[in-house]
């Protein structure tokens, strides 16, 4: 990737003397930019582009060419490919729209093809360019002036990122490097990341994503490269839906982008609302300074904006110190006597632009306080001349000390203050929680660099076993297990279930609930009825012998009436199990992300409640302690009202083992144990059914 960020020699496809071209832009925006290597425009009718001399084609050209921009029609890319390849060019910047996003994935899986038979990787189709800071090269079409500094942008919308050099420049925010991966047909997010996250001048890294493609590459990337550097991610498309979602529960319940959340947030990803957000985020991440400690103060003038700072503070997780003893002691010289020195500290109206400096200077002076939140209303005493050199000065003496944000709130006065803080650089913002969501991101961001690297959990799967049952399922060209088998798989698995015993007759079914205990439950087995409950072909809590003859004979009535050509092949008679916490253990192939696994709370209503956690799989022990801790309802199993504490470890345990399979077996899309009853700690769970479907089976291919 070095020489795709800093090419000695770049050649332009189709640069263009007529003003009105892209590859006439190209070319103006390289040159304007300052890069210092060679620039060569290639036209096949020769002549000048802005005063350098075109070749007519790559042949003319003598030396080593690194990166070739091609701004040329889709029809002639090709063609154009094949010539760079003879050329011994290593990376292609295809701006030429025209593929996959129209549907010629042909034409666009041909270049690919062609480019990695001469060993070049492809940047595109579909992209507005490319900037590099360490080159100083701006290889794209966009208003050009990029201000070079620590935030790196990888973009697939190109709309999007054109209008973003635009934000740069009013956030203030500078570019190590900017890049369009549109149609990404080679080179994507994950090999720009692993490229950014060695790069020195890139401190902070933002991504637009609208689809992921090869997730599961992507997010091994992203969790080894947040530890390192923060990334923030905008990805739109939320209300997505995943396209299995018809197959199981968890798949109905994996829209694409739950899933995406949660594995962003397993990666140590910061995901933004909005692309303000973002900017607000990455703005800071570049440049403060990670905090030692967890404890902010809050410094204000204000009581309103001091309380608002402090639901803000709960909001995006920033501890605040509360040591009131302390705390009183370090603001006793500047403190006004009706002024509080509690946290959130309250210097009222009345006091001076001094007080109101000393104060912060207090904050980062004393060394258990971590971080400043500095606030202010406007109000008539103030000259907002010196308080802002009062400001500059502070933020001048500890920015390298300790992280520290500024919010202003007022007219005229203080937009003007505003802008001429954040002109130095100072992160200074007109919105409250805007300024303590910036130093809630840098707290997340040390969070995760600090966070131990996850083992992961030996898997110990009698995977020769469960693949024997597996083939037999396929074996039947059926895309399911049966009940028997899945509950062979469970108890492969070391998973509990209730015993269970096929019957074929009333008499066996009698037999089996005797040996089994009342009370019993009463399914159907057939491998044409896979959903049992709409066929009517289960029964619950029956106590005696009565009730099992009477419900086999309404069991069977149903399911013939139901799917008369089913073939039945009897009743299976299972343990009734106590009642306990009911979770949903699934996992699936994602098609994003590939194999992930969900735990859920809230029993029958788990679709409507979405109480749900996603990880990639397999997870480790304690990942999947977090996915319990992450459900809403999770104090449900902590116990409340009096109740027990339920068995955390064991449903975890499920977690860890559905994970693997999951991981281990392609060919299963989804696993479901649905529900798992959870107990009173140590009392384990039971697995009260399971379901594994399989992917389609054309002539043992697996498709
Ligand atoms: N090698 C070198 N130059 C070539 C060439 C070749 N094989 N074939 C054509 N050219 C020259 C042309 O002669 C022309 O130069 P000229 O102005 O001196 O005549 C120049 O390359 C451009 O070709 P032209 O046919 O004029 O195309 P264009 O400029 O109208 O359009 C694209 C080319 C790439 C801009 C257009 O096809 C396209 O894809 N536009 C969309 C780009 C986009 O939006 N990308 C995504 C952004 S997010």
């Amino acid at each position: 990737m070095k020489s795709l960020f800093e090419p000695r020699a770049i050649a332009v496809i189709g640069a263009s003397a007529n003003p009105g071209k892209i590859g006439y832009r190209v070319v103006e925006n390289i040159l304007r930019s300052g890069y210092q290597g060679h620039l060569i425009p290639i036209n096949p009718k020769g002549g000048e582009v802005l005063g350098l001399t075109a070749h007519r084609s790559l042949e003319e050209v003598e030396e080593p060419i690194d990166v070739a921009v091609i701004v040329i029609p889709a029809s002639f890319v090709l063609e154009a490919v094949e010539a760079c390849g003879a050329a011994g060019v290593q990376h292609l910047v295809i701006i030429t729209s025209g593929f996959s996003e129209v549907g010629e994935t042909e034409s666009e899986r041909r270049i690919v093809k062609t480019a990695h038979r001469y060993g070049m990787r492809v940047l595109g189709p579909n992209i507005f360019g490319i900037y590099s800071a360490a080159s100083s090269l701006d290889a794209t079409f966009g208003p050009g002036g990029i201000t070079p500094g620590p935030v790196a942008i990888i973009t697939q919308s190109g709309a999007l990122g054109i209008a973003m050099i635009g934000k740069t420049a009013t956030e203030s925010v500078g570019l190590s490097a900017l890049v369009s991966v549109g149609n990404k047909a080679d080179i994507d997010e994950a090999d720009l990341l692993e490229y950014l996250a060695t790069d020195d001048r890139t401190r902070a890294i933002l991504m637009y994503i609208e689809g992921v493609k090869s997730g599961d590459r992507l997010q091994r990337v992203l969790a080894d490269v947040t530890r390192k550097k923060p990334v923030v991610v905008i990805k739109s498309g939320r209300s997505q839906r995943g396209s299995m979602a018809a197959a199981s529960h968890t798949g109905s319940l994996a829209g694409a982008d739950e899933v995406f959340d949660d594995i962003m947030r397993q990666c140590g990803v910061l995901r933004a609302e909005s692309v303000q957000e973002a900017f607000t985020w990455v703005r800071y991440l570049s440049s403060a300074r990670i905090p030692d400690g967890d404890q902010a103060v809050i410094v204000t003038n204000g009581g309103g904006i001091g309380v608002m700072a402090t639901d803000a503070c709960e909001k995006y997780d920033v501890s605040l110190y509360d040591d009131q003893t302390v705390l009183a002691k370090t603001f006793s010289d500047v403190m006004p006597d009706f002024g509080s020195s509690k946290n959130p500290v309250d210097l009222t109206g009345q006091a001076s632009a001094e007080d109101y400096a000393k104060s912060l200077e207090a904050v980062l002076a004393e060394d258990r306080m971590d971080a400043a939140i500095a606030l202010y209303c406007e109000t008539a005493l103030f000259d907002t001349e010196q308080f802002g050199e009062l400001l500059r000065n502070v933020y001048e003496t500890y920015r390298g000390r300790k992280p520290i944000v500024f919010s202003m709130f007022g007219g005229e006065r203080i937009e003007e203050l505003i802008r001429s803080l954040r002109g130095d650089g100072i992160p200074v913002y007109g919105d409250v929680y805007e300024a303590v969501s910036a130093l809630g991101a840098i707290y997340r961001a040390k969070r995760r660099m600090q966070a131990p690297v996850e083992q992961d959990t030996p898997s110990s799967l009698p995977m020769d076993d469960i693949r024997r049952v597996l083939d037999r399922a396929r074996a039947d060209h059926r895309t399911f297990l049966l009940a028997p088998e899945a509950a062979e798989v469970a108890e492969l698995l070391g998973l509990q279930m209730p015993r269970s015993i096929l019957a074929r007759g009333i008499e066996d079914a009698i037999r089996a609930a005797e040996t089994i205990g009342y009370p019993v439950v009463m399914k159907i087995v057939s491998k044409d009825i896979v959903h049992k409950s709409d066929a009517g072909g289960v029964a619950l809590d029956l106590v005696n012998e009565e009730e099992v003859v009477d419900a086999y004979q309404a069991i069977l009535r149903s399911c013939r009436d139901y799917a008369p050509d089913a073939v039945i092949e009897g009743v299976e008679v299972v343990e009734m199990v106590s009642a306990g916490v009911e979770t949903i253990v699934g996992a699936r192939q994602d098609p994003s992300f590939g194999p992930v696994v969900m735990i859920g709370l809230g029993g029958i209503y788990v679709e409507v409640m979405k109480d749900v956690s996603f990880r990639a799989a397999p997870v480790s022990r304690r990942a999947a302690r977090d996915m319990i801790a992450d459900l809403r309802s999770y104090p449900l199993l902590l116990g409340v009202r009096g109740e027990s504490r339920k068995d955390i470890d064991a449903i975890a345990d499920v977690i860890v083992i559905l994970s693997q399979l999951i991981h281990a077996c392609p060919e299963i899309t989804d696993i479901e144990v649905n529900p798992l009853i959870a107990y009173d700690h140590g009392k384990g769970t039971r697995t009260v059914d399971m379901r594994i479907l399989l992917q389609k089976d054309k002539g043992g291919e697996l498709t």
